[in-house]
């Protein structure tokens, strides 16, 4: 069995291609038009998903060694995302679909970061998710597959918004979270204690905080000396900040897998690419002895392999949709 696996719910265009016998191509063309505007301005994404959709699908099948009637169901993200990002996708999907006679099946985004870890690894249900990118940061019971038990979720920010819009305070460039994680690598956890938000409360998690805390920090110095400051310190901010955020995001991890006693834990979402939240995850495993699974960095951020993985279960599962019904969706809150 061949899946295509198409993904366009934010600023990446991927298609992928799973098949019995593992991941048999991943591409993706990352969108740079939105870099001069500081964020992904969404009409801008609608249209170059438009404008490469086509050429990263012909690259995917040749990757794969494939053609188009070698495909026997196409998968797609049908939210969340931004809503005309998500609508080119889907739409490419279901001409594709009828054009070949082929079922189609929806995949929701962020249940395919969870089923990334799939890709090179097989976690064992139950399992706890903690799925951290840059809209979500939730902590997830995972029972078998797509029987999911949410824990908890952000009440404002998500993990890697704190990342972005932190990065932004600081003057790095846009998209700040890869930035910050590699500036942090030669900084000093210690230099500034920023708040950790809800450590005494459940599995719901707060980020608007930190991101108040760093602009009174930078605040506090006056303008001629701030420039200098910054420069001179860049790099202990960065470890600071990333160490607020990977210590809340661990300490949270550490309780549900001690209160829901499972052997695997699955890392899922763009932050999970940060070093040194992997490392205090990895750490974390040693010490309970759970097993952490974490994607290598490229099935972390947004692609179209874990859509195809995703479809690819659904469709071993009979779980396909119809064409006429399947919808885009821009939000998802449980
Ligand atoms: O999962 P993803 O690619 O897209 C969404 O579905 O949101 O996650 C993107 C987020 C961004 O906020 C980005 O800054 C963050 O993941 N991110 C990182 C790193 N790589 C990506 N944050 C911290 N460290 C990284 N290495
Ligand atoms: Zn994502």
């Amino acid at each position: 069995m061949n899946i295509l696996g198409i993904e366009s719910s934010c600023d990446e265009t991927a298609v992928a291609v799973y098949s019995d016998a593992g991941l048999l191509s991943n591409v993706i063309a990352s969108q740079t038009v939105h870099r001069r505007y500081g964020g992904v301005v969404p009409e801008l994404a609608s249209r170059a998903h438009q404008q490469s959709i086509w050429g990263v699908t012909e690259q995917a099948l040749e990757e794969a060694g494939l053609q188009l009637k070698d495909i026997d169901a196409i998968a797609v993200t049908n939210g969340p995302g931004l809503m005309g990002a998500l609508l080119v996708g889907l739409c490419f999907a279901k001409g594709l679909a009828l054009s070949l006679g082929k079922p189609i099946i929806g995949v929701n985004h962020i249940d395919a970061h969870i089923y990334a870890n799939f890709i090179e690894s097989k976690p064992e249900y139950p399992f706890v998710s903690l799925i951290v990118s840059g809209g979500h940061t939730r902590l997830v019971l995972v029972k078998g597959f797509l029987d999911h038990v949410l824990l908890g979720d952000t009440r404002d920010d998500a993990s890697g918004e704190a990342f972005d819009k932190t990065a932004k305070i600081l003057g790095l460039p846009y998209p700040g979270g890869p930035e910050m994680d590699r500036r942090a690598r030669e900084g000093d956890r210690k230099f500034v204690k920023f708040p950790q938000a809800l450590l005494s409360e459940g599995y719901e998690f707060s980020f608007s905080g930190l991101k108040t805390s760093v602009l009174y920090h930078i605040e506090a110095i006056d303008e001629p000396e701030r420039a200098a400051y910054l420069e001179k310190n860049m790099n202990d901010l960065c470890a600071s900040i990333s160490e607020a955020i990977t210590e809340v995001l661990t300490k949270k991890t550490r309780r549900a897998l001690k209160e829901h006693g499972v052997k695997d834990l699955v890392l899922a979402g763009g932050v999970s690419a940060n070093s040194m939240l992997r490392e205090k995850m990895t750490a974390l495993g040693t010490e309970t002895g759970v097993r952490v699974h974490i994607p290598k960095p490229v099935y972390c951020t947004d692609n179209a392999a874990m859509i195809a993985v995703t479809g690819y279960y659904k469709a071993k599962s009979g779980q396909f949709d119809e064409l006429v019904s399947l919808e885009p969706f821009a939000s998802q809150t449980a």
